[in-house]
Protein backbone atom coordinates (compact mmCIF):
# COMPACT_ATOMS: atom_id res chain seq x y z
CA UNK A 1 0.00 0.00 0.00
CA UNK A 2 2.64 2.39 1.00
CA UNK A 3 4.11 2.51 -2.88
CA UNK A 4 0.80 3.21 -3.80
CA UNK A 5 0.16 6.06 -1.75
CA UNK A 6 3.64 7.81 -1.99
CA UNK A 7 2.84 7.42 -6.00
CA UNK A 8 0.15 9.14 -5.87
CA UNK A 9 1.33 11.73 -3.04
CA UNK A 10 4.53 12.66 -4.76
CA UNK A 11 1.78 13.05 -7.90
CA UNK A 12 -0.03 15.44 -5.27
CA UNK A 13 2.75 17.55 -3.98
CA UNK A 14 3.44 18.33 -7.79
CA UNK A 15 -0.01 20.05 -7.44
CA UNK A 16 -0.65 18.01 -11.42
CA UNK A 17 -4.53 17.75 -10.44
CA UNK A 18 -6.84 17.18 -13.36
CA UNK A 19 -10.22 15.55 -12.92
CA UNK A 20 -10.85 12.84 -14.80
CA UNK A 21 -13.66 13.36 -17.41
CA UNK A 22 -15.19 10.94 -19.78
CA UNK A 23 -14.09 12.94 -22.89
CA UNK A 24 -17.14 14.21 -25.17
CA UNK A 25 -20.11 13.55 -22.97
CA UNK A 26 -21.83 16.44 -22.25
CA UNK A 27 -24.15 17.68 -19.50
CA UNK A 28 -27.58 16.31 -20.25
CA UNK A 29 -31.29 16.30 -18.62
CA UNK A 30 -31.27 15.12 -14.76
CA UNK A 31 -33.25 11.59 -15.72
CA UNK A 32 -34.95 11.65 -12.63
CA UNK A 33 -37.04 14.63 -13.02
CA UNK A 34 -40.43 14.60 -14.17
CA UNK A 35 -40.66 16.74 -17.52
CA UNK A 36 -38.49 16.57 -20.22
CA UNK A 37 -37.38 20.10 -20.47
CA UNK A 38 -35.51 22.56 -17.52
CA UNK A 39 -38.40 24.71 -16.88
CA UNK A 40 -36.43 27.57 -17.05
CA UNK A 41 -33.09 28.01 -18.05
CA UNK A 42 -30.55 28.33 -14.68
CA UNK A 43 -29.31 31.72 -14.00
CA UNK A 44 -25.91 31.40 -12.78
CA UNK A 45 -22.73 30.15 -12.77
CA UNK A 46 -21.29 27.81 -15.75
CA UNK A 47 -19.22 25.46 -14.41
CA UNK A 48 -19.84 22.27 -16.14
CA UNK A 49 -20.06 18.63 -14.62
CA UNK A 50 -17.91 15.83 -14.07
CA UNK A 51 -18.65 12.37 -15.25
CA UNK A 52 -17.66 8.81 -13.82
CA UNK A 53 -18.82 5.45 -14.66
CA UNK A 54 -17.76 3.79 -11.54
CA UNK A 55 -17.16 6.71 -8.62
CA UNK A 56 -16.78 9.92 -7.52
CA UNK A 57 -15.73 12.22 -5.18
CA UNK A 58 -16.27 16.10 -4.71
CA UNK A 59 -14.83 18.30 -2.02
CA UNK A 60 -13.85 21.94 -1.02
CA UNK A 61 -10.11 20.87 -2.14
CA UNK A 62 -8.63 19.52 -5.56
CA UNK A 63 -6.05 17.70 -3.31
CA UNK A 64 -8.64 15.81 -0.93
CA UNK A 65 -10.61 14.88 -4.08
CA UNK A 66 -7.52 13.69 -5.30
CA UNK A 67 -6.83 12.02 -2.47
CA UNK A 68 -10.08 10.02 -1.88
CA UNK A 69 -10.38 9.32 -5.83
CA UNK A 70 -6.88 7.47 -5.25
CA UNK A 71 -8.21 5.57 -2.37
CA UNK A 72 -11.23 4.42 -4.50
CA UNK A 73 -8.84 3.43 -7.40
CA UNK A 74 -6.64 1.62 -5.20
CA UNK A 75 -9.55 -0.55 -3.74
CA UNK A 76 -10.69 1.25 -0.91
CA UNK A 77 -14.87 1.92 -0.30
CA UNK A 78 -16.63 4.56 0.32
CA UNK A 79 -15.71 4.68 4.24
CA UNK A 80 -12.06 4.40 3.13
CA UNK A 81 -12.10 7.17 1.06
CA UNK A 82 -14.48 9.60 3.65
CA UNK A 83 -11.53 8.95 6.25
CA UNK A 84 -8.46 9.97 3.94
CA UNK A 85 -10.28 12.90 2.65
CA UNK A 86 -11.00 14.26 5.74
CA UNK A 87 -8.18 13.85 6.87
CA UNK A 88 -6.73 15.54 4.53
CA UNK A 89 -8.83 18.20 4.31
CA UNK A 90 -7.25 19.33 7.90
CA UNK A 91 -4.23 19.71 5.93
CA UNK A 92 -5.04 21.49 2.88
CA UNK A 93 -8.15 22.88 3.48
CA UNK A 94 -7.56 24.58 7.54
CA UNK A 95 -10.40 26.66 7.74
CA UNK A 96 -12.46 24.31 7.81
CA UNK A 97 -11.21 20.90 7.58
CA UNK A 98 -10.21 19.55 11.07
CA UNK A 99 -9.57 17.29 13.50
CA UNK A 100 -10.33 18.85 16.44
CA UNK A 101 -14.26 19.57 15.37
CA UNK A 102 -17.13 18.05 14.58
CA UNK A 103 -20.20 16.99 11.97
CA UNK A 104 -22.15 14.37 10.76
CA UNK A 105 -22.14 11.83 8.23
CA UNK A 106 -25.16 9.98 6.50
CA UNK A 107 -24.17 7.25 4.45
CA UNK A 108 -26.13 4.69 1.97
CA UNK A 109 -24.59 1.18 1.54
CA UNK A 110 -24.82 -0.58 -1.90
CA UNK A 111 -27.71 -2.91 -0.42
CA UNK A 112 -29.93 0.14 0.61
CA UNK A 113 -28.75 0.52 4.17
CA UNK A 114 -28.27 3.40 5.53
CA UNK A 115 -26.49 4.88 8.79
CA UNK A 116 -25.71 8.25 10.44
CA UNK A 117 -22.71 9.11 12.58
CA UNK A 118 -23.02 11.97 15.27
CA UNK A 119 -19.60 13.35 15.45
CA UNK A 120 -21.14 17.08 17.08
CA UNK A 121 -18.51 18.35 19.41
CA UNK A 122 -19.98 18.29 23.46
CA UNK A 123 -19.37 21.23 25.68
CA UNK A 124 -16.98 20.41 28.31
CA UNK A 125 -17.83 19.07 31.76
CA UNK A 126 -17.28 22.43 33.30
CA UNK A 127 -19.49 24.05 30.91
CA UNK A 128 -22.41 26.18 32.30
CA UNK A 129 -25.46 27.62 31.29
CA UNK A 130 -24.17 30.75 31.78
CA UNK A 131 -20.87 30.72 31.04
CA UNK A 132 -21.16 33.62 28.40
CA UNK A 133 -22.92 36.10 30.50
CA UNK A 134 -21.46 38.79 32.34
CA UNK A 135 -22.58 39.39 36.07
CA UNK A 136 -25.58 41.54 34.74
CA UNK A 137 -26.77 38.66 32.09
CA UNK A 138 -25.43 40.69 28.94
CA UNK A 139 -23.58 38.09 26.49
CA UNK A 140 -19.78 38.78 26.70
CA UNK A 141 -18.75 39.72 23.10
CA UNK A 142 -16.61 37.26 21.47
CA UNK A 143 -16.34 35.01 24.41
CA UNK A 144 -18.35 32.06 22.56
CA UNK A 145 -16.57 32.44 19.30
CA UNK A 146 -13.08 33.71 20.10
CA UNK A 147 -10.19 31.84 22.32
CA UNK A 148 -9.77 28.83 24.36
CA UNK A 149 -13.69 28.76 25.73
CA UNK A 150 -15.07 28.33 22.70
CA UNK A 151 -13.87 25.27 22.22
CA UNK A 152 -16.35 21.71 22.50
CA UNK A 153 -15.14 18.60 23.02
CA UNK A 154 -14.05 17.50 19.48
CA UNK A 155 -15.52 14.58 17.55
CA UNK A 156 -13.40 14.23 14.34
CA UNK A 157 -10.71 11.40 14.97
CA UNK A 158 -13.19 8.96 17.09
CA UNK A 159 -15.74 9.15 14.15
CA UNK A 160 -13.05 8.37 11.53
CA UNK A 161 -12.02 5.78 13.89
CA UNK A 162 -15.56 4.18 14.41
CA UNK A 163 -16.48 4.76 10.59
CA UNK A 164 -13.22 2.66 9.70
CA UNK A 165 -13.56 -0.27 12.16
CA UNK A 166 -17.13 -0.46 11.07
CA UNK A 167 -17.07 -0.38 7.18
CA UNK A 168 -12.97 0.39 6.18
CA UNK A 169 -11.62 -2.07 4.00
CA UNK A 170 -8.02 -0.82 3.65
CA UNK A 171 -5.53 -0.80 6.49
CA UNK A 172 -6.12 2.43 8.24
CA UNK A 173 -2.37 3.80 8.29
CA UNK A 174 -2.74 4.12 4.62
CA UNK A 175 -5.64 6.27 4.82
CA UNK A 176 -4.28 8.37 7.25
CA UNK A 177 -0.29 8.43 5.08
CA UNK A 178 -1.39 10.95 2.09
CA UNK A 179 -2.79 13.92 4.62
CA UNK A 180 0.83 13.06 7.12
CA UNK A 181 3.00 13.40 3.64
CA UNK A 182 1.12 16.74 2.51
CA UNK A 183 1.32 18.37 5.58
CA UNK A 184 5.26 17.55 5.94
CA UNK A 185 6.12 18.06 2.42
CA UNK A 186 3.65 21.18 2.16
CA UNK A 187 0.91 22.42 -0.12
CA UNK A 188 0.65 25.63 -2.17
CA UNK A 189 -2.34 27.54 -1.04
CA UNK A 190 -5.01 29.16 -3.28
CA UNK A 191 -6.10 32.33 -3.64
CA UNK A 192 -8.96 32.03 -1.18
CA UNK A 193 -6.60 30.08 0.92
CA UNK A 194 -4.50 33.13 0.73
CA UNK A 195 -6.77 36.33 1.42
CA UNK A 196 -8.09 33.76 4.01
CA UNK A 197 -5.34 33.14 6.29
CA UNK A 198 -4.53 36.98 5.82
CA UNK A 199 -7.79 38.02 6.77
CA UNK A 200 -7.37 36.27 10.66
CA UNK A 201 -3.60 37.41 10.72
CA UNK A 202 -4.46 39.76 13.48
CA UNK A 203 -6.44 37.17 15.53
CA UNK A 204 -3.92 34.57 14.97
CA UNK A 205 -0.88 36.85 16.80
CA UNK A 206 -3.10 37.34 19.48
CA UNK A 207 -5.11 33.98 20.35
CA UNK A 208 -0.97 32.41 19.68
CA UNK A 209 1.31 34.94 21.36
CA UNK A 210 4.59 34.40 19.92
CA UNK A 211 3.67 31.35 18.06
CA UNK A 212 4.24 31.47 13.95
CA UNK A 213 1.60 29.11 13.03
CA UNK A 214 0.03 29.78 9.52
CA UNK A 215 1.81 33.19 9.55
CA UNK A 216 4.84 33.31 7.11
CA UNK A 217 8.09 33.33 8.52
CA UNK A 218 8.71 37.02 7.58
CA UNK A 219 5.28 37.60 8.18
CA UNK A 220 4.33 38.88 5.22
CA UNK A 221 0.97 38.51 3.96
CA UNK A 222 0.70 34.68 1.76
CA UNK A 223 -0.40 34.84 -1.64
CA UNK A 224 -1.38 32.20 -3.74
CA UNK A 225 1.25 29.69 -4.70
CA UNK A 226 3.03 30.00 -1.28
CA UNK A 227 3.64 26.90 0.40
CA UNK A 228 2.58 26.08 3.79
CA UNK A 229 4.21 23.56 5.37
CA UNK A 230 2.59 21.67 9.03
CA UNK A 231 5.39 19.93 10.57
CA UNK A 232 3.51 19.63 13.99
CA UNK A 233 0.52 18.47 12.30
CA UNK A 234 2.42 15.84 10.20
CA UNK A 235 3.29 14.48 13.68
CA UNK A 236 0.33 14.72 15.32
CA UNK A 237 -1.48 12.92 12.21
CA UNK A 238 1.56 10.39 12.42
CA UNK A 239 0.33 9.74 15.90
CA UNK A 240 -2.98 9.35 14.62
CA UNK A 241 -1.90 7.12 12.48
CA UNK A 242 0.25 4.74 14.66
CA UNK A 243 -2.67 5.07 17.71
CA UNK A 244 -6.00 5.32 16.09
CA UNK A 245 -8.30 7.36 18.80
CA UNK A 246 -5.53 7.56 21.20
CA UNK A 247 -3.41 9.22 19.27
CA UNK A 248 -5.78 12.25 19.57
CA UNK A 249 -7.40 11.29 22.59
CA UNK A 250 -4.63 10.19 24.80
CA UNK A 251 -1.09 10.56 24.92
CA UNK A 252 1.09 13.16 23.58
CA UNK A 253 -1.38 15.02 21.40
CA UNK A 254 -4.29 14.89 24.25
CA UNK A 255 -1.38 16.94 26.75
CA UNK A 256 -0.86 19.54 24.27
CA UNK A 257 -4.23 19.89 23.87
CA UNK A 258 -5.05 19.75 27.58
CA UNK A 259 -1.66 22.32 28.17
CA UNK A 260 -3.06 24.85 25.44
CA UNK A 261 -6.69 24.65 27.08
CA UNK A 262 -4.98 25.53 30.29
CA UNK A 263 -2.73 28.37 29.40
CA UNK A 264 -5.91 29.86 27.38
CA UNK A 265 -8.84 29.56 30.51
CA UNK A 266 -10.14 26.96 28.31
CA UNK A 267 -12.47 24.01 29.81
CA UNK A 268 -11.30 20.89 27.85
CA UNK A 269 -9.77 18.39 30.42
CA UNK A 270 -8.60 14.75 30.00
CA UNK A 271 -11.64 13.58 31.29
CA UNK A 272 -13.71 15.32 28.59
CA UNK A 273 -11.50 13.50 25.84
CA UNK A 274 -12.11 10.05 27.59
CA UNK A 275 -15.52 11.01 27.42
CA UNK A 276 -15.93 11.61 24.17
CA UNK A 277 -17.68 9.21 21.96
CA UNK A 278 -18.89 9.75 17.97
CA UNK A 279 -22.84 8.34 18.48
CA UNK A 280 -24.27 6.10 15.38
CA UNK A 281 -28.20 7.32 15.18
CA UNK A 282 -31.50 6.54 13.00
CA UNK A 283 -31.62 8.24 10.11
CA UNK A 284 -34.60 10.65 9.08
CA UNK A 285 -36.46 10.06 6.57
CA UNK A 286 -38.96 11.61 4.38
CA UNK A 287 -40.14 11.72 1.30
CA UNK A 288 -40.55 14.24 -1.96
CA UNK A 289 -42.41 13.85 -5.22
CA UNK A 290 -41.58 10.30 -5.16
CA UNK A 291 -37.79 10.44 -4.06
CA UNK A 292 -36.86 9.49 -0.46
CA UNK A 293 -35.07 11.88 1.48
CA UNK A 294 -32.42 10.39 3.87
CA UNK A 295 -30.86 12.92 6.03
CA UNK A 296 -29.58 13.90 9.37
CA UNK A 297 -31.86 14.14 12.75
CA UNK A 298 -30.94 15.98 15.63
CA UNK A 299 -28.52 17.51 17.04
CA UNK A 300 -29.23 18.91 13.09
CA UNK A 301 -31.47 20.97 13.11
CA UNK A 302 -30.85 20.77 9.55
CA UNK A 303 -32.25 17.72 8.50
CA UNK A 304 -35.88 17.74 10.42
CA UNK A 305 -35.88 21.42 8.86
CA UNK A 306 -35.41 19.83 4.96
CA UNK A 307 -38.04 17.49 5.72
CA UNK A 308 -40.80 19.99 7.04
CA UNK A 309 -40.01 22.40 4.42
CA UNK A 310 -40.14 19.96 1.59
CA UNK A 311 -43.61 18.20 3.15
CA UNK A 312 -45.01 22.09 2.87
CA UNK A 313 -43.68 22.66 -0.51
CA UNK A 314 -44.62 18.83 -2.30
CA UNK A 315 -48.76 20.38 -2.04
CA UNK A 316 -47.18 23.66 -4.51
CA UNK A 317 -46.63 23.39 -8.38
CA UNK A 318 -43.01 24.84 -8.33
CA UNK A 319 -42.32 23.49 -11.74
CA UNK A 320 -44.81 25.37 -12.95
CA UNK A 321 -44.00 28.17 -11.47
CA UNK A 322 -39.73 27.94 -12.48
CA UNK A 323 -36.88 28.33 -11.03
CA UNK A 324 -36.29 31.73 -8.67
CA UNK A 325 -39.90 32.87 -9.92
CA UNK A 326 -41.85 35.29 -7.92
CA UNK A 327 -44.70 32.90 -7.06
CA UNK A 328 -41.84 30.03 -6.07
CA UNK A 329 -39.56 32.56 -4.18
CA UNK A 330 -42.21 33.73 -2.00
CA UNK A 331 -43.80 30.93 -1.39
CA UNK A 332 -40.31 29.18 -0.27
CA UNK A 333 -39.45 32.24 1.58
CA UNK A 334 -42.40 31.90 3.99
CA UNK A 335 -41.90 28.08 4.46
CA UNK A 336 -38.77 29.03 5.44
CA UNK A 337 -39.50 32.27 7.79
CA UNK A 338 -41.70 29.40 9.53
CA UNK A 339 -39.57 26.28 9.91
CA UNK A 340 -36.98 28.17 11.25
CA UNK A 341 -39.71 29.50 14.37
CA UNK A 342 -39.85 26.28 15.10
CA UNK A 343 -35.92 25.47 14.88
CA UNK A 344 -35.28 28.67 17.20
CA UNK A 345 -37.69 27.10 20.15
CA UNK A 346 -37.98 23.11 19.19
CA UNK A 347 -34.74 22.00 18.36
CA UNK A 348 -31.36 20.71 20.49
CA UNK A 349 -29.45 17.66 21.69
CA UNK A 350 -32.25 14.81 21.34
CA UNK A 351 -30.19 13.21 24.76
CA UNK A 352 -30.77 16.15 26.51
CA UNK A 353 -34.04 18.00 25.58
CA UNK A 354 -37.15 15.91 24.24
CA UNK A 355 -37.58 17.47 20.65
CA UNK A 356 -41.57 16.81 19.53
CA UNK A 357 -40.12 14.87 16.68
CA UNK A 358 -43.43 13.78 15.82
CA UNK A 359 -45.27 17.00 16.09
CA UNK A 360 -42.96 18.67 13.89
CA UNK A 361 -42.91 16.53 10.98
CA UNK A 362 -46.92 15.72 11.15
CA UNK A 363 -48.74 16.42 7.70
CA UNK A 364 -51.87 18.25 9.63
CA UNK A 365 -49.37 20.28 11.86
CA UNK A 366 -47.16 21.72 9.19
CA UNK A 367 -50.33 22.40 7.29
CA UNK A 368 -51.50 24.88 10.39
CA UNK A 369 -48.42 26.43 9.91
CA UNK A 370 -49.24 27.85 6.83
CA UNK A 371 -52.73 28.71 7.89
CA UNK A 372 -51.69 32.93 8.03
CA UNK A 373 -49.99 32.68 4.49
CA UNK A 374 -51.08 35.16 1.96
CA UNK A 375 -49.73 34.32 -1.60
CA UNK A 376 -49.93 38.32 -1.92
CA UNK A 377 -48.11 39.28 0.61
CA UNK A 378 -45.11 38.89 3.06
CA UNK A 379 -46.23 37.72 6.79
CA UNK A 380 -43.43 39.33 8.71
CA UNK A 381 -41.95 37.63 11.28
CA UNK A 382 -42.94 39.46 14.24
CA UNK A 383 -46.35 37.93 13.32
CA UNK A 384 -44.81 34.61 13.50
CA UNK A 385 -43.88 32.06 16.45
CA UNK A 386 -43.00 28.82 16.69
CA UNK A 387 -45.95 26.54 16.33
CA UNK A 388 -47.90 26.40 19.69
CA UNK A 389 -49.44 23.12 19.49
CA UNK A 390 -46.77 20.64 18.17
CA UNK A 391 -46.33 18.24 21.07
CA UNK A 392 -50.57 17.23 20.95
CA UNK A 393 -25.96 34.09 9.74
CA UNK A 394 -22.21 34.62 8.83
CA UNK A 395 -19.85 33.81 6.03
CA UNK A 396 -19.54 30.96 4.04
CA UNK A 397 -15.94 29.23 4.73
CA UNK A 398 -16.81 27.98 8.26
CA UNK A 399 -18.14 24.33 7.54
CA UNK A 400 -17.32 22.31 4.38
CA UNK A 401 -18.77 19.06 3.09
CA UNK A 402 -17.92 16.05 0.71
CA UNK A 403 -20.19 13.64 -1.67
CA UNK A 404 -18.61 9.93 -2.49
CA UNK A 405 -20.03 7.41 -4.33
CA UNK A 406 -17.70 4.26 -5.12
CA UNK A 407 -17.49 1.31 -7.29
CA UNK A 408 -19.83 -0.85 -5.34
CA UNK A 409 -22.20 1.76 -5.21
CA UNK A 410 -21.68 2.97 -1.33
CA UNK A 411 -22.38 6.67 -0.79
CA UNK A 412 -20.77 8.99 1.84
CA UNK A 413 -22.62 12.33 2.66
CA UNK A 414 -20.24 14.33 5.38
CA UNK A 415 -20.37 17.78 6.86
CA UNK A 416 -17.95 18.85 8.97
CA UNK A 417 -17.30 22.08 10.80
CA UNK A 418 -15.04 24.45 13.36
CA UNK A 419 -17.90 26.31 13.38
CA UNK A 420 -16.52 30.19 12.40
CA UNK A 421 -13.31 30.31 9.15
CA UNK A 422 -10.72 28.86 11.32
CA UNK A 423 -12.40 28.02 14.53
CA UNK A 424 -11.72 29.48 17.31
CA UNK A 425 -8.24 30.90 15.65
CA UNK A 426 -6.88 28.85 18.59
CA UNK A 427 -3.70 26.85 17.46
CA UNK A 428 -2.52 23.69 19.53
CA UNK A 429 0.89 24.68 20.92
CA UNK A 430 2.67 21.22 19.09
CA UNK A 431 0.04 19.91 17.74
CA UNK A 432 -0.35 22.52 14.94
CA UNK A 433 -4.31 22.09 14.82
CA UNK A 434 -7.05 24.65 14.96
CA UNK A 435 -9.59 24.43 17.68
CA UNK A 436 -12.92 25.13 16.97
CA UNK A 437 -15.21 27.61 18.54
CA UNK A 438 -18.50 25.27 18.36
CA UNK A 439 -19.86 26.17 21.34
CA UNK A 440 -21.43 29.64 19.64
CA UNK A 441 -24.01 27.41 18.35
CA UNK A 442 -25.68 26.86 21.58
CA UNK A 443 -28.04 29.26 22.65
CA UNK A 444 -25.82 31.42 24.92
CA UNK A 445 -28.72 33.31 26.13
CA UNK A 446 -32.59 32.95 25.20
CA UNK A 447 -33.50 34.97 21.98
CA UNK A 448 -29.40 36.40 21.86
CA UNK A 449 -28.65 36.05 18.26
CA UNK A 450 -25.09 33.57 17.79
CA UNK A 451 -22.56 34.38 14.91
CA UNK A 452 -25.41 32.90 12.44
CA UNK A 453 -28.06 35.48 13.39
CA UNK A 454 -29.75 32.31 14.52
CA UNK A 455 -31.86 32.67 18.05
CA UNK A 456 -32.67 29.69 20.56
CA UNK A 457 -34.03 28.80 24.05
CA UNK A 458 -34.25 26.01 26.81
CA UNK A 459 -33.89 23.31 24.04
CA UNK A 460 -30.43 24.31 23.15
CA UNK A 461 -29.26 26.20 26.20
CA UNK A 462 -25.70 25.13 27.10
CA UNK A 463 -25.44 22.01 29.34
CA UNK A 464 -22.56 19.53 30.19
CA UNK A 465 -21.61 17.19 27.60
CA UNK A 466 -24.56 18.20 25.78
CA UNK A 467 -24.12 18.54 22.26
CA UNK A 468 -25.01 22.01 20.56
CA UNK A 469 -27.43 22.55 17.71
CA UNK A 470 -26.51 22.12 14.06
CA UNK A 471 -27.77 23.34 10.62
CA UNK A 472 -25.53 20.64 9.06
CA UNK A 473 -27.87 18.11 6.12
CA UNK A 474 -25.75 15.84 4.52
CA UNK A 475 -28.32 13.91 2.81
CA UNK A 476 -28.94 11.08 0.32
CA UNK A 477 -31.83 10.86 -2.30
CA UNK A 478 -33.29 7.97 -3.48
CA UNK A 479 -35.66 7.12 -6.15
CA UNK A 480 -37.34 3.35 -6.83
CA UNK A 481 -35.25 2.02 -3.81
CA UNK A 482 -32.10 3.11 -6.09
CA UNK A 483 -29.47 5.30 -5.05
CA UNK A 484 -30.72 8.71 -6.96
CA UNK A 485 -28.35 11.54 -4.98
CA UNK A 486 -26.15 12.59 -2.60
CA UNK A 487 -25.71 16.47 -1.47
CA UNK A 488 -24.46 18.67 1.18
CA UNK A 489 -23.35 22.31 2.17
CA UNK A 490 -21.33 24.49 4.32
CA UNK A 491 -23.02 27.66 5.15
CA UNK A 492 -23.95 28.08 8.91
CA UNK A 493 -27.97 28.47 8.71
CA UNK A 494 -27.86 28.54 5.15
CA UNK A 495 -27.06 24.94 5.19
CA UNK A 496 -30.49 23.76 5.33
CA UNK A 497 -32.14 26.10 2.45
CA UNK A 498 -29.29 25.30 0.63
CA UNK A 499 -29.80 21.55 0.22
CA UNK A 500 -33.66 22.36 0.11
CA UNK A 501 -32.74 24.40 -3.10
CA UNK A 502 -29.91 21.59 -4.89
CA UNK A 503 -33.07 19.04 -4.39
CA UNK A 504 -35.49 21.35 -5.82
CA UNK A 505 -33.43 22.15 -8.36
CA UNK A 506 -33.07 18.59 -9.11
CA UNK A 507 -36.27 17.83 -8.68
CA UNK A 508 -38.71 19.65 -9.83
CA UNK A 509 -36.76 22.05 -12.07
CA UNK A 510 -35.13 18.77 -14.01
CA UNK A 511 -31.29 20.25 -13.67
CA UNK A 512 -28.65 18.73 -13.56
CA UNK A 513 -26.10 18.21 -10.63
CA UNK A 514 -24.03 20.99 -12.09
CA UNK A 515 -27.36 23.41 -12.97
CA UNK A 516 -28.69 22.64 -9.76
CA UNK A 517 -25.40 23.88 -8.21
CA UNK A 518 -24.78 26.79 -10.26
CA UNK A 519 -28.08 28.35 -9.97
CA UNK A 520 -27.82 31.64 -7.45
CA UNK A 521 -29.43 31.04 -3.90
CA UNK A 522 -31.74 32.48 -1.33
CA UNK A 523 -32.60 32.07 2.25
CA UNK A 524 -34.73 33.39 5.01
CA UNK A 525 -34.40 32.31 8.22
CA UNK A 526 -37.71 33.92 10.43
CA UNK A 527 -34.55 36.56 12.47
CA UNK A 528 -33.98 38.64 11.01
CA UNK A 529 -36.45 39.20 8.86
CA UNK A 530 -34.55 39.63 6.31
CA UNK A 531 -34.06 37.63 2.75
CA UNK A 532 -30.28 36.88 2.37
CA UNK A 533 -29.53 36.43 -1.54
CA UNK A 534 -26.61 36.22 -3.97
CA UNK A 535 -26.29 38.74 -6.41
CA UNK A 536 -28.18 37.55 -9.54
CA UNK A 537 -30.66 35.24 -7.80
CA UNK A 538 -33.61 37.11 -9.17
CA UNK A 539 -34.22 39.57 -11.99
CA UNK A 540 -35.25 43.17 -11.33
CA UNK A 541 -38.74 42.49 -11.81
CA UNK A 542 -39.22 39.44 -9.75
CA UNK A 543 -36.76 41.17 -7.13
CA UNK A 544 -39.07 44.17 -7.31
CA UNK A 545 -42.51 42.17 -7.17
CA UNK A 546 -41.06 40.77 -4.03
CA UNK A 547 -39.89 44.20 -2.56
CA UNK A 548 -43.91 45.01 -3.21
CA UNK A 549 -44.68 41.82 -1.38
CA UNK A 550 -42.79 43.17 1.59
CA UNK A 551 -39.75 40.92 1.24
CA UNK A 552 -36.74 42.95 2.08
CA UNK A 553 -33.45 42.27 0.38
CA UNK A 554 -29.44 41.65 1.24
CA UNK A 555 -27.03 40.56 -1.06
CA UNK A 556 -24.93 38.83 1.15
CA UNK A 557 -22.38 37.52 -1.38
CA UNK A 558 -22.14 33.60 -1.92
CA UNK A 559 -24.16 31.09 -0.26
CA UNK A 560 -22.93 27.90 0.76
CA UNK A 561 -20.93 25.45 -1.67
CA UNK A 562 -23.15 22.70 -2.55
CA UNK A 563 -20.86 19.30 -3.61
CA UNK A 564 -23.17 17.10 -5.03
CA UNK A 565 -23.20 13.36 -6.70
CA UNK A 566 -25.84 12.23 -9.30
CA UNK A 567 -26.73 8.64 -10.65
CA UNK A 568 -27.79 9.17 -14.00
CA UNK A 569 -30.30 6.96 -16.00
CA UNK A 570 -27.17 4.75 -17.32
CA UNK A 571 -26.06 4.26 -14.08
CA UNK A 572 -22.84 6.70 -14.65
CA UNK A 573 -22.09 9.58 -11.78
CA UNK A 574 -22.33 13.47 -12.59
CA UNK A 575 -20.01 15.08 -10.32
CA UNK A 576 -20.92 18.71 -9.33
CA UNK A 577 -18.85 20.70 -7.28
CA UNK A 578 -19.74 24.03 -6.30
CA UNK A 579 -17.74 27.05 -8.38
CA UNK A 580 -17.72 29.23 -5.15
CA UNK A 581 -15.24 27.46 -3.69
CA UNK A 582 -12.17 25.70 -5.06
CA UNK A 583 -14.18 22.23 -4.83
CA UNK A 584 -13.38 19.43 -7.39
CA UNK A 585 -15.14 16.43 -8.81
CA UNK A 586 -12.93 14.17 -9.85
CA UNK A 587 -14.83 10.50 -11.31
CA UNK A 588 -13.86 7.83 -12.95
N1 LIG B 1 -21.33 25.38 12.88
C1 LIG B 1 -22.37 25.46 11.91
C2 LIG B 1 -23.43 24.42 12.13
O1 LIG B 1 -23.13 23.37 12.64
O2 LIG B 1 -24.56 24.69 11.84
Amino acid sequence: MNTIFRASVSFLILGAVTATTLSGQQPERNPFSQNSAVSQAPQGYTKEGVFGHKAMVVSAHPLASQVGAEILRHGGNAFDATVAVQLTLAVVFPVAGNISGGGFIVARMANGKTVTLDFREAAPMLASRDMFLDSAGNVIPRLSTFGHKASGVPGTVDAMVKLHKQYGKLPWKALVQPAIDIARNGVFLTVREAEGLNEVRESLEYYNPGKTYFLKPNKSPWKAGDKLVQEDLASTLERIRDKGRDGFYKGKTAELLVAEMKRGGGFITQKDLDAYSAKWRTPLRGSYRGHTIITMPPPSAGGVGLLQMLTILEAQPLKEWGVNSEKTAHCMIEVERRVYADRSEYLGDPDFYNVPMKGLLDQQYLRSRMSNYSPDKATPSTEITYGKDVRSFGSNDQTTHFSIVDPEGNAVALTTTLNGGYGSKVVVDGGGFFMNNEMDDFSVKPGAPNMFGAIGGEANAIQARKRMLSSMTPTIVEKDGKLSFLLGTPGGTTITTSVLQGIINIIDHSMTAQQAVNTKRFHHQYVPDIVRVEHGTFTTEVETALQQKGHTFRNIGTIGKLDVILRRADGSLEGAADPRGDDMAIGF
